[in-house]
């Protein structure tokens, strides 16, 4: 399984931090933010990663993470997206380094202490992915669920979300996900959604999730960003 982490976008919410650099490379207590979603994909096993990245500050990733061996990577290959048209459009540029295959995608603003390791070994076909229950679930993309617990749908930041649960940042696809980009129109907020891409796979019948164990969250906001560096600061400082 190869990965991908999609670390494009402005970061417009967290200006005027993001006047300086991207995102993904704004401190979480002591390394750039996206070290963290390397090292989940690197302890599961994928060490053959494409960085998606975009705008003013893009080429700050060469000089942080230069051919990734530094951050326990094989191969690393970077891909550019022109304009902030999506997640699903920013994965879109990566069907060539798939090369096939399955692979395992995660957003660069989120971190998690998970192990994604067994998952990935078991993953065979179709789209895995991973929840967690959260006190705002309005911010993300939210599951609802059959009396068995099966998704039936996923909604993209519901104002009554049918469950409390977060659809986290961290993907398993097959192959099918370009075809399923492919069939997306933009949304309302004129992006390629990944939420349409997975219900895509759910009107296929081939969506499956697991429960992510441990810390997760996003970083995209002011609070999300201190929420992230207090929990990983308070756990490197007590380990
Ligand atoms: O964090 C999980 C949530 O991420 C999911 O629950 C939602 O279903 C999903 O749509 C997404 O929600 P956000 O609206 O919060 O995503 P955001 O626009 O902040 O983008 C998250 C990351 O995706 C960002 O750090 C970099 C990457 N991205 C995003 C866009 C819009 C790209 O690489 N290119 C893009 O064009």
């Amino acid at each position: 399984m190869k990965g991908i982490i999609l670390a494009g976008g402005l970061g417009s919410r967290l200006y005027p931090l993001t006047h300086a650099t991207n995102k993904h490379l704004l401190p979480v207590f002591d390394r750039p933010m996206i070290y963290y979603p390397i090292q989940t994909l690197v302890n599961a096993g994928v060490t053959e990663v494409m960085v998606v990245t975009g705008g003013p500050h893009a080429g700050h990733f060469l000089g942080v993470l230069r051919n990734g061996t530094g951050v326990g990577l094989t191969h690393l290959e970077y891909a550019y997206q022109e304009a902030e048209g999506g997640i699903a459009q920013a994965l879109a540029l990566c069907e060539d380094f798939a090369d096939g295959g399955s692979i395992a995608v995660i957003l660069g603003d989120n971190t998690t202490d998970a192990d994604i390791g067994p998952a990935a070994k078991s993953f065979e076909k179709g789209a895995r992915l991973f929840l967690k229950p959260v006190p705002d679930p309005h911010r993300f993309g939210v599951p609802v669920f059959d009396s068995e617990k099966r998704i039936i749908k996923i909604e993209e930041k519901p104002k009554n979300p049918k469950s409390n649960y977060a659809v986290t940042g961290l993907y398993m696809y097959d192959n099918l996900v370009f075809d399923f980009i492919n069939e997306c129109k933009p949304s309302g907020r004129g992006e390629l959604e990944i939420t349409d891409v997975n219900n895509l796979y759910v009107q296929n019948g081939n969506l499956d999730y697991v429960e992510l164990d441990g810390f997760w969250s996003d970083a995209g906001t002011f609070e999300s960003l201190y929420r992230t560096n207090k929990f990983w600061a308070e756990k490197a400082l007590a380990g």
